[in-house]
């Protein structure tokens, strides 16, 4: 029998030592798994951007950072893109298996006849500034699904979990269809059960009630890739907030809407409208190297936005099949964009940069996506909203998984305290004295 891995820890001072047992996964690197060192050892480890930290075990998405590949329940992610549709993926995602005929179909018409949502919630839409940012808005309207939908919130009945992550798939692109609609004045559209997922969504985003309004199956298709692209991946900053907020028993509407705000930030999915804006700010493939000087200054905080993956450290695998969608979408729509020949003039650039190779910065999901859907017709401002449309399944797949997880315990991290040791409240009239400093970074 093969011996199982340990690890062990030994003080230096004292000479003590543990042994921890190591958790092997099916791929990539096993995990020393440290749930009993506080109780044994008195300490805790320190590890604040998680680098080197397995915050669970998960059977759904698999990433090797280094050699670039990306597989969805054992799938690689350009078979995924190739051969299958999106909500397949999402079947696959929330199941574990890509479905039969038989089940896709039964799935498929679970996810459409839920599209529709409350009437009520538009009026909830109206309470919204008309300027305001369609993420704020999808924070909003999502964590609200929970005061529409009594009937699914009971996170231990697992049919009600499945009704719940049903809704979601199915809503959350009416949600955010309404929020471009609002954002540019126009009446909300209705969803269409004739029309599969992406056309659908296509539809309820650009159709207005003077005209009859069809996508071609080229866009639909482009769309559709897209939103596979986008699924999953792992347990990046939003799927954790999900499943941190999730292991408090929160209900799955409001733990999307925590996703959602994850998502927002520059550094993560908010990173698709700042490429674009980037774009826009180099303006000519003459300025590329004053913005490449820029992102390796350290004393400026721009950035190459669009590079770079705490995990990969070679091309993302997702970047890959968007940059080669790029010339058949533009082809398709008959567009044009210098951006597209300006972003790859960048990429072209930044790889053969040492500072970019050195540190193995390499384009991310983010970096083309903007420009297909600029194409399109999408707003800049709903990028990053398409993202939380397609990464819905992979968040209510992760938040189920954990629910199911026998053993899951509410996450509550530990911290290094720095502040003031315990020192007695002195009454006003006799504080006095300059401000301390604040506390030490780690
Ligand atoms: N431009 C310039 N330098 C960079 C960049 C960049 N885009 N990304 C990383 N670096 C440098 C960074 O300054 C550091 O250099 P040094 O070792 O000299 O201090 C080194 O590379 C390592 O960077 P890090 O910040 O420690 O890496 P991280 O894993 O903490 O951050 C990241 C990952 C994605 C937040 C970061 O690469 C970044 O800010 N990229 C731009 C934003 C972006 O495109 N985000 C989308 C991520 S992919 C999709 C998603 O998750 O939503």
């Amino acid at each position: 029998m093969e011996k199982k891995k340990t690890f062990t820890l030994i003080n230096d001072q004292t000479g003590e030592s543990w042994i921890f047992p190591v958790a092997e996964g099916t791929q990539g690197p096993g995990a020393i798994d440290i749930r009993t060192l506080f109780a044994r050892t008195g300490h805790l480890t320190l590890d604040p951007g998680f680098t080197s930290t397995a915050s669970c075990a998960s059977a759904i998405t698999f990433i090797d950072g280094e050699k670039g590949i990306l597989q969805h329940r054992g799938y690689d992610i350009r078979d995924l893109a190739e051969h299958s549709t999106f909500l397949e993926v999402a079947y696959a995602l929330l199941y574990g298996d890509l479905p039969n005929a038989e089940e896709k179909r039964v799935f498929e018409k679970d996810i459409t006849y839920h599209t529709m949502v409350h009437e009520q919630i538009h009026t909830f839409f109206r309470g919204f500034r008309r300027d305001a940012h369609p993420m704020a808005i999808m924070c909003g309207v999502a964590g609200a699904l929970s005061a529409f939908y009594h009937d699914s919130l009971d996170i231990w009945d697992p049919r009600q979990r499945e009704i719940s992550a049903h809704r979601l798939i199915a809503k959350i692109p009416t949600l955010a269809a309404m929020s471009l609609k609002y954002m540019l004045g126009q009446p909300f559209v209705y969803p269409r059960n004739d029309l599969n997922y992406a056309e659908n969504f296509l539809h309820m985003c650009f159709a207005v009630p003077a005209e009859t309004y069809r996508p071609s199956a080229a866009l639909a298709k482009a769309m559709d890739k897209i939103l596979i692209l986008h699924a999953d991946h792992e347990q990046n900053a939003s799927t954790s907030t999900v499943r941190l907020a999730g292991s408090s028993q929160a209900n799955p509407f409001a733990c999307i809407a925590s996703g959602i705000a994850s998502l927002w930030g520059p550094a993560h999915g908010g990173a698709n409208q700042s490429v674009l804006e980037m774009l826009k700010q180099i303006g000519h493939k003459n300025n590329i190297p004053k913005f490449l000087a820029k992102a390796k200054d350290k004393d400026d905080p721009f950035r190459l936005m669009g590079f770079g993956h705490r995990v990969y450290k070679n091309y993302d695998p997702r970047a890959a099949v968007l940059k080669g969608s790029c010339d058949a979408v533009l082809d398709e729509l008959g567009v044009e964009d210098p951006m597209l020949d300006l972003a790859r003039e960048l990429e072209r650039i930044a790889l053969e940069d040492d500072y970019f190779i050195k540190r193995k910065l390499f384009p991310n999901v983010d970096f083309y996506s903007g420009i297909i859907l600029k194409a399109m017709g999408f707003p800049s401002e709903m990028f990053t909203v398409l993202f939380a449309v397609a990464r819905t399944v992979g968040w209510i797949s992760q938040w189920k998984e954990m629910i199911e997880e026998p053993n899951h315990r509410i996450g509550r991290p530990r911290q290094v305290y720095t502040g003031s040791a315990f020192r007695p409240v002195v009454p006003l009239r006799e504080r006095s004295g300059a401000k301390k400093e604040g506390p030490p970074i780690l």
